[in-house]
């Protein structure tokens, strides 16, 4: 947090709020919204059907067979989250979100699904997240 604040403070200098270009400098504390949605999905699982016939890890699945993802799991799996460099997937550390982290599948994170019923919402609830936070570092300047 201490790090995001820090950020934020940079990017405003002596201004008092925000302007839209400035949510695009804010690589870290995108980081740890990133974070946050990869350790506390809030939309627990996703339903798909299946398409044709299909094996996954063994499993046979049949054409029109409901399939229920849990993104929780998902994100922890070491595979795609450890990568022999961040040692626990449990651990929040959103370096592993920032460039030249190594790279990993694209749907190793699926906090707003994935594919043509992907989130619509998207760009949108990220934006408002990083406006809220440069709110909270607003209202911090104005207690101080
Ligand atoms: C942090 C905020 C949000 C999260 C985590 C979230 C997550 C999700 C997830 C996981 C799905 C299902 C996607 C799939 O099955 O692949 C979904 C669908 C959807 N979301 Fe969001 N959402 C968020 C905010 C919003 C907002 C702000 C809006 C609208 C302004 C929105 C509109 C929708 C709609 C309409 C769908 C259904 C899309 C479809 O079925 O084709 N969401 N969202």
């Amino acid at each position: 947090m201490a790090k995001s604040v820090k950020e934020i403070g940079n990017i405003l200098g002596d201004r008092s709020s925000p302007n839209y270009e400035d949510i695009f400098e804010l690589t870290y504390t995108i980081a740890c919204l990133k974070k946050a949605l990869r350790m506390n999905p809030p939309v627990q699982s996703l339903r798909r059907e299946c398409a044709h016939n299909t094996i996954v890890f063994g499993n046979t699945l049949l054409f029109k067979k409901k399939i229920e993802l849990l993104t929780a799991g998902l994100h922890r799996d070491p595979e795609q989250w450890d990568q022999g460099i961040y040692v626990d997937v449990n651990v929040f550390n959103p370096d592993r979100h920032l460039l030249g982290a190594p790279p990993r599948h694209p749907n190793a994170m699926v906090p707003f699904g994935f594919g043509v019923r992907g989130c619509i919402g998207m760009q949108f609830a990220l934006l408002e997240a990083k406006t809220f936070v440069y709110g909270i570092e607003f209202l911090r300047h104005l207690n101080t």
